[in-house]
């Protein structure tokens, strides 16, 4: 079903699709607020306006019960999501016209930036989920075992080799009939839209008080066929209707006897 055939009035047993994301996204900022005014306005302003989060929930691309690893966390969004979720459902208000609600067991967040993982501790140490963050190199930090890998646009910012052995230990740590990786990445073959990921990425990082470092790109084609080598089923959601963007969603799941 297309977001915009998804009705958008309260539907037997839950909200409406419009106002359970509105709820959503409220629950979610809400514990950054008290901690940080920019952490709260930053968490408000991502969930609102980039539709990754929401279309994983409608889509129920995540699923219940995940112990979730998220690389390159940031200040911890999808842990705020996931608890979230966690008391929309306890409330009764999952939309019905959504899959059933994500769900978490354990989460941890791994990010290099002591600044982000200061205010993601400060701010979603203390809820039921109790959020675990990690402040290292994806490249050196080890995965625990997990269910369910999150890393949404930060792959790029390594040479290639060590994307390749990043996404190597995240199929050694994950489940290895049931596990999923959730990996959002720029189309490179996609030259303007690419460019235009780019740059924004890199006035995000500079806004964010960060040094602004080379980054390394990959054709979706490239990216399909590395994940398919590490024994990964790969398929895309595009992510860039009505953007100038080529972002892709590349939701990869580890298929029954993964190549040693
Ligand atoms: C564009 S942000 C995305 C944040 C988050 N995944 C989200 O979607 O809201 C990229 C994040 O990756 C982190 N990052 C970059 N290189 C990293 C590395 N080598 N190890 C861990 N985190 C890294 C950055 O500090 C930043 O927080």
């Amino acid at each position: 079903m297309k977001r915009d055939d998804l009705p958008s009035t309260p539907t037997a047993g839950g909200l409406g699709p419009d106002a359970a994301w509105s709820a959503l996204i409220d629950a979610a900022s809400a514990p950054y607020r008290p901690k940080s005014r920019w952490a709260y306005h930053w968490a408000r302003g991502k969930l609102g306006r980039d539709p990754v989060f929401r279309g994983l929930l409608e889509r129920g691309d995540i699923g219940a019960g995940r112990r979730i690893v998220d690389i390159g966390c940031g200040q911890g969004l999808v842990a705020a999501l996931m608890q979230a979720c966690a008391t929309l459902q306890q409330q009764g208000r999952w939309p019905a016209a959504w899959q059933p609600a994500a769900s978490a067991t354990a989460y941890t967040g791994v990010e290099l930036m002591p600044k982000d993982v200061a205010r993601a501790e400060a701010a979603l140490a203390a809820l039921p989920l109790a959020p675990r963050f990690v402040c290292g190199d994806m490249c050196s930090t080890p995965f625990p075992a997990c269910d369910l890998v999150v890393i949404l646009d930060v792959l790029h910012y390594v040479p290639h080799a060590a994307q390749d052995a990043v996404l190597a230990r995240v199929r050694d740590a994950l489940a290895p009939t049931a596990g999923r990786l959730l990996l959002r990445v720029g189309d490179a073959s996609d030259a303007s839209g690419f460019a235009w990921s780019q740059w924004v990425d890199r006035l995000v990082t500079w806004a964010r008080g960060h040094r602004v470092p080379p980054t390394f790109g990959r054709p979706l084609s490239e990216w399909q066929a590395t994940l398919q080598r590490l024994g990964f089923a790969v398929r895309a959601v595009p992510q860039s209707q009505g953007t100038p963007f080529a972002n892709v969603l590349l939701i990869a799941d580890l298929s029954p006897g993964v190549p040693a």
